[in-house]
This record gives C-alpha cells, structure tokens and sequence, in this order.
C-alpha cells in the first residue's frame, strides 16, 4: 500500500475487486454520441436518440450477461436514461448486481505544438462531475488517452506521452477523492504498417510513464484498473505476429512496467476482430497464467458488440439474436480470461 490512503480506499478496493473477479470482466458501451452515430451509420442505422437508447438497452439487457460482465462504462447520455419499461439503467445494471461506470474525458483534442498528435481533455470541473456521477451511482470512471505511432515522423513524442500520463494520474487521483475506481486508458493505437517491436518499445515507454506519474499524484494503485492495448503489429504491418508472440510479448512487457499491486488489467480490442481478440487473451492465460500477479481480462467495446450491432440493424425483430451474439462473445472473452476459451467454439 502506498503510504497515501485516500479516505474511501477500502471501497475502491473493493469495487476494483468486483469489477475484475474471476471469469468477467467490464463491457465499453461508453461511445460518444459522435462515435456512436459513426458506427450506426455504417449498419444503416438512424443517428437519434432514442436509436442509441434502444441500443443501449438490447446490450444492458442481455439475459445472464451478468455471468461474464461484472459491469460497463456508460457514456454520460446513457447513465441519464431508461429503459422502455422505465427503469433507469442505473438500477437494470444495479439489479444484476454489476457496477456502474462512467466515461469522464472530454475527447482527445489536437495537441498543440506537435505534429499530428493528441492530447485528452476533460480536467476543468472534473471534481464536481465525479460528485454527481458518484450520487447517481457510479463507481468507477474511464478516461481514454491515444498514443498514435509513425515512425516516419518520430511518434509518439515524449511530449505527447507526457502529457497524457499527466493527465491520466490527475484524473485518476480526483477519481480516488470522489471514490470511483479510475480506469486509465492510455491507448497505443493499431493504426499504421509499424512492426510489433516498435509497438513493444512504445507501450513499455508510455506505461513506464503512466505509473511515475500516479505515483507523483498519491493515486493508490490497489484501487486503479489499467485498460491498456496489447502489444501488436500495426494493421497494416507486413508479417503480422501471429497469437503466441502477442500473448508472450504483451505480457513480457506489463511485467517489466506494471506494479504488483495494481487493482488489475484489462484490454480494450483496439480493431483487432473478435476471434483474435479472444485468442490474444486466451494465450497470455494458458502460456502465462501462472506468474500473472494481477488479474487479466478484457474491457472490449467493438469485439463485443460488433456482432450484435450488425445483426440488430435497429430492428426490434433482431433484438434477441443480436443479444444471443452479444452474450456469446461475453462468454467466449470470460473464458478466454481464464484460459478456457478455444477457436473450435466459434460457429458451434
Ligand atoms: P474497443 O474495444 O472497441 O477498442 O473499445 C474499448 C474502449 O473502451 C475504447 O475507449
């Protein structure tokens, strides 16, 4: 334990403790409206409100999703709504005994003086928005930071990294005070033709980063969950690693830059399809899942819902398939997160 104790750090134990017990893990629902709008665009789906709120309520009413999802970051529109019967989500995801949380940046904005890269916003009235959330119910908080790679221009620079670690460990310290776990979320992004070694060296550096500066900001690490991106070959990398060198080479090196102590680890999926990201986090289970000394699981947004979304098609007739499929990626990524999951499951 470090020698800072925020006031509430029995309940953010606690909390990040649920949050990554055995077998589950945190569903991402909280897409920004913009995104959210993007990704329904892209299904012929209509761009309102009500649209994402149906949405939203297909997936947090998922039968027995509770079995695999302990609970989901919501976007600050979703935590405000209902479902058609009337109940808030807060209380459908409070009756199935998972915890709420909140999406609490304000979007990676252009960060000046640099060459293309990004910097997340969304310090200014942290503190009084972390109080409301926690009053509606709340118990744990995102913020996402994006570490773009180019190696022809020298990215990400140290500037950049930086800058978001700062960030992160600020947000995440206000989020100790308030008593909501933060989920930190410094992204190394899969776009680009960059090798898996340049993203090995990216991610050690900017993890590096990241924990200095919690540890600057007192933020207690029992009660903090990193969501970080796996160690991977860029999309459009020649010779992509196949599965056991990202399982091996991501874990190596959360080893090398993650403290014992951390509450846990969870992977968003970055792009990567849904069998692979399933696969990834299987291997790093059955290959490393003696000498992990935090748990590891996932906290996918897209390789979850993907295939619910393009089957849902905004159709209330496709509502319960589109929930058989959300639940069947659920279920094969807990398993994945015990080291139980394996690719002859997929088209059972
Ligand atoms: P993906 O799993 O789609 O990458 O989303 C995770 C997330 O929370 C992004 O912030």
């Amino acid at each position: 334990m470090t020698t800072y104790r925020p006031e509430k750090a029995d309940e953010l134990i606690k909390t990040a403790k649920a949050m990554v017990a055995p077998g589950k893990s945190i569903l991402a629902i909280d897409e920004s409206n913009g995104t959210c709008n993007k990704r329904f665009e892209a299904v012929g789906i209509d761009a309102t409100e009500q649209k994402r709120r149906e949405y939203r309520e297909l997936l947090l009413t998922t039968p027995n999703l509770e079995e695999y999802v302990s609970g989901a970051i919501l976007y600050d529109e979703t935590i405000r709504q209902s479902a058609a019967d009337g109940k808030s989500f807060i209380d459908v995801m409070r009756e199935r005994g998972q915890v709420v949380g909140i999406k609490v940046d304000t979007g990676a904005k252009p960060l000046a003086g640099s060459d293309g890269e990004k910097v997340t916003e969304g310090l200014d009235g942290l503190r009084e928005r972390l109080a409301e959330y926690y009053e509606m119910g709340a118990r744990f908080a995102k913020w996402r930071a994006v570490i773009a790679i180019d190696t022809a221009k020298g990215l990400p620079s140290r500037g950049c990294i930086e800058a978001n670690a700062h960030a992160l460990a600020r947000y995440a310290a206000l989020c100790q005070e308030a008593g909501l776990v933060p989920i930190i979320e410094p992204e190394v992004l899969i776009d680009g033709d960059h090798d898996i070694a340049t993203c090995e060296r990216v991610t050690e550096e900017e993890l590096n980063e990241v924990f200095r500066q919690l540890y600057h900001q007192n933020v207690m690490l029992e009660g903090v969950i990193l969501k970080t991106s796996m160690v991977i070959s860029a999309k459009n990398a020649a010779n992509r690693a196949g599965v056991d060198e990202v399982a091996d080479r991501t874990v190596e090196t959360l080893l090398r830059t993650v403290p014992a102590a951390l509450g846990g680890v969870v992977f968003l999926s970055g792009g990567q399809g849904v069998e692979e990201s399933s696969a990834h986090l299987n291997a790093m289970h059955t290959r490393h899942g003696d000498h992990l000394p935090w748990p590891l699981t996932f906290s996918y947004a897209r390789a979850i819902q993907g295939p619910a979304l393009n089957f849902w098609k905004g159709e209330p007739a496709n509502v319960e398939e589109a929930q058989k499929r959300a639940f069947t990626r659920a279920k094969y990524n807990g398993l994945a997160s015990l080291g139980k999951y394996s690719e002859d499951m997929e088209g059972a």
